[in-house]
């Protein structure tokens, strides 16, 4: 399965032979989830990957908070780009992916930054703290509002949101079912939220970064 874009084949080939490489245990982890996973087409992959370690990097971050772990990639992307004593915590709901990310996790020479919280992320996110430096919102797109609001509560003043899959293969423009409807509602209502700043980039299947104004 190829990760999801709204480009061409050759122009992502083109942006990815033209973006720093994977380390090989990346690497590794973004092939195995590819040759092993039924739904890695979730992959979020090298450019957004490496546009999420960069925000660690520009803003300085050092607590993240990740909504959707999978097999861990966009964490360890993120978690790169950590000092070593700061941390990731990340929510998964499926304990038997969880453990597949851990089993990479404890291989990475990042995985000690990483925490996976097993269990429906709403859960998760009321017994934890902020400030958070970072949020990124990537798991079951029905709970995007209720991800965003909780995400807002706990950002620092200088921190970002970054929501994945917000163009949703296109699907944003005429919305069919649930999940196309609530990242259309999602996209609208950041849209007019007076709280923050924001834009829409049209990388892989959508990331929106939100800051507050
Ligand atoms: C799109 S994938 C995350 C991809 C990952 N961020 C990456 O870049 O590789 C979404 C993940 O969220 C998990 N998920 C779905 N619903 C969830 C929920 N309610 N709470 C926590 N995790 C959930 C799924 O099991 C899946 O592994």
């Amino acid at each position: 399965m190829d990760i999801i874009t709204m480009v061409s084949p050759e122009i992502e080939k083109y942006a990815v032979d033209h973006t720093t490489p994977l380390p090989d245990h990346m690497e590794a982890l973004k092939q195995y989830t590819m040759d092993n996973m039924p739904s890695a087409g979730m992959l979020s992959g090298p450019i957004e990957g490496t546009l999420l370690q960069f925000l660690v990097w520009a803003t300085g971050a050092r607590r993240v908070l990740e909504i959707g772990c999978f097999t861990g990639f966009s964490a360890q992307m993120m978690a790169s780009a950590l000092p070593e004593d700061a941390t990731l915590t990340t929510c998964e709901i499926d304990s038997d992916v969880a453990a597949i990310a851990q089993s990479h996790l404890d291989r990475s020479p990042d995985g000690h930054k990483i925490d996976i919280r097993v269990g429906p992320a709403l859960e998760t996110l009321k017994s934890l703290e902020g400030p958070f430096d970072l949020v990124f919102i990537d798991a079951d797109k029905t709970s995007y509002a209720d991800y965003y609001e909780s995400a807002m509560g706990m950002l620092s003043d200088r921190g970002i949101i970054a929501i994945d899959n917000v163009l949703w293969s296109g699907r944003v423009l005429s919305p069919k079912d649930d999940s196309d409807r609530a990242i259309a509602a999602l996209n609208d209502r950041i849209s007019q939220d007076p709280r923050v700043r924001h834009v829409l980039l049209p990388i892989r299947d959508g990331v929106m970064l939100v800051h507050k104004a």
